[in-house]
């Protein structure tokens, strides 16, 4: 049995879904507040359902009872809920959970972190909170896998983030020349699940990114050739991302600042040991854009 943390989010409904098509038995977390059809989504697919909440440390045991493995990737960056915090959910909330699979004598523990350049180079809470919770793991005694990916291209060259593929307008944060090696959630899910039968992930800190790293401007050409539409471009330069920074009024204005500053810095990652090791197939940027362009 595999207990699924941050089920109802994007990455954790997929790690649920590869579950499912694997007949690998899982058990997912909910909270009272989730979102009624996310959580029939996980009741289709066969997950059982355990309430809890990682602020919670008595949930947490409960959940993990009886769990072969867990799979964590929550984190509060986009929650509503009260009393969500950077520090209350990705840094105790993950620590009291890593504590809990201990205790419950869980045999493989994964958690999903951020890419190492960006640990490196990033100055945020998210960051700060994903660093000490590698720490611990590490320290727990605990079989664990870390993975780091870069940039996920669903998220980062979406609308929402000012990748506006539907009206053929890009952002290009700083200036555009640096190479980020995008990768698709969907190859996170993947190897998140592998990680707990491959013996490569055994106690590993494993960074991820896509098959190729592209800077910004060929990314937008990408776009350009599958779309056969000339894109807008708009600049933020990264004097106006720092003043965004030091603007921020709360954590997660700051965070959200710093973690686009740090677009404009180079995040490229070699798959090609990683690749080899375990089975999924690399999904590209062109991938993506043939994807969300047809719909
Ligand atoms: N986006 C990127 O480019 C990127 C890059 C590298 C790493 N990552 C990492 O990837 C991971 C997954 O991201 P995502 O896009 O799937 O996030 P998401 O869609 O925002 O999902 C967040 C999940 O965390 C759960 N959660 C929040 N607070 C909780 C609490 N107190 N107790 C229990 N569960 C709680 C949410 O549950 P509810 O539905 O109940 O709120 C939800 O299931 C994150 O750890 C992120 O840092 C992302």
């Amino acid at each position: 049995m595999t207990l699924v943390i941050g089920a109802t989010g994007l990455l954790g409904t997929e790690i649920c879904r590869r579950l499912a098509s694997a007949g690998k038995p899982f058990r997912a977390m909910v909270r009272s507040t989730s979102d009624p059809a996310k959580k029939e989504t996980l009741r289709r697919l066969g997950g059982k359902l355990v309430e809890g909440d990682l602020k919670e440390r008595a949930s947490l045991g409960r959940a993990c009872a009886g769990t072969a493995a867990v799979i964590t990737t929550a984190t509060a960056i986009l929650s509503q809920q009260q009393g969500d915090t950077f520090d209350s959910v990705d840094l105790r909330g993950q620590m009291q959970l890593i504590d809990a699979a201990g205790a419950a004598k869980v045999g493989h523990f994964v958690f999903v972190s951020v890419s190492g350049n960006l640990l490196k180079h990033g100055d945020n809470p998210l960051l700060a909170a994903k660093q000490a919770v590698e720490n611990h793991l590490q320290q727990s005694g605990l079989t664990y896998t870390i993975l780091r990916p870069t940039r996920f291209m669903e998220i980062w060259l979406s609308p929402h983030l000012g990748f506006d593929f539907v009206n053929a307008k890009a952002t290009i944060y700083g200036s555009g020349e640096n190479k980020i090696s995008y990768i698709s959630l969907h190859n996170v899910a993947d190897l998140a699940v592998e990680s707990v039968s491959n013996p490569a992930a055994q106690n590993a800190v494993l960074e991820l990114g896509g098959p190729h790293a592209f800077n910004q401007f060929e990314v937008v050409r990408i776009f350009e050739e599958v779309s056969g539409r000339t894109f807008e471009k708009q600049f933020v330069s990264e004097e106006a991302l720092k003043s965004r920074k030091t603007a921020a009024t709360n954590s997660v204005e700051r965070t959200f600042a710093d973690l686009t500053l740090a677009v404009a810095r180079d995040d490229t990652i070699d798959m090609r040991d990683t690749f080899k090791k375990f089975s999924v197939r690399p999904r590209s940027v062109s991938e993506y854009a043939k994807t969300v362009l047809s719909t």
